[in-house]
């Protein structure tokens, strides 16, 4: 696999399905693996990604935390399932109040998938007994930031931090609500 771009190749698994396919919000499966890494990529890339220096590594780009999530806890990640295609990927790597991840497939941006999937995100998160989703994104990521503006997410912290996973100093914004 190209590892700066996850393709593997598979042209045909990459296209989003039809529109009016049903969607379904499930746990991601040993099978999953290669399609959720391409939303991924390719979300970092339209998105956040592309508010950084083009040397700047998608956070997933090895498939290193989508394995271990794979290998040590399935349930802390969902995907939107369209037709047997994977269109999106939510997810709590630290499996508690964090959303760590939140990726849809470009091409299948507006249709509701994003919504879908935080929705289930923050229903799982109060199954488990959190009393808030808290998550981190790119100062700039403006799209996305009133994309969790209209879903009840307020600012609480502007903050700079050495990004783990980019290996680079960045500017971040933490946001959170408050679940009823
Ligand atoms: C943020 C994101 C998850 C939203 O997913 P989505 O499937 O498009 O979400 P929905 O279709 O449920 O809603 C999209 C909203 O953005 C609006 N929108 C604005 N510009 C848009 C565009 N170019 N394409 C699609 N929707 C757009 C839609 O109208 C809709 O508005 P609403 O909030 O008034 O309903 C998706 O854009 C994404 O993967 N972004 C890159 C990754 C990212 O920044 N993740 C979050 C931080 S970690």
């Amino acid at each position: 696999m190209d590892r700066r771009t996850g393709s593997t190749g598979d042209a045909a698994a990459a296209k989003p399905a039809a529109a009016n396919l049903p969607v379904t919000v499930r746990e991601i499966r040993a099978g999953d693996a290669a399609a959720a890494l391409r939303v991924c990529i390719a979300a970092w890339e339209k998105g956040p990604g592309g508010l950084l220096p083009a040397s700047a590594r998608a956070p997933m780009a090895d498939g290193a935390p989508i394995a271990a999530i794979l290998r040590d806890a399935p349930e802390r990640m969902l995907v939107a399932d369209v037709g047997g295609h994977v269109l999106g990927v939510v997810a709590s790597e630290s499996g508690d109040e964090q959303l760590t991840d939140l990726w849809v497939e470009p091409r299948a941006w507006g249709r509701g998938l994003g919504s879908q999937l935080l929705t289930a995100f923050e229903q799982a998160a109060a199954a488990r007994g959190c009393k808030r989703v808290t998550l981190e994104t790119l100062i700039g990521n403006d799209r996305a930031v009133a994309f969790f503006r209209r879903r009840g997410y307020r600012l609480v912290e502007r903050f700079t931090t050495r990004d783990r996973d980019l290996h680079m100093m960045i500017e971040k914004l933490r946001l959170e609500k408050r679940l009823a």
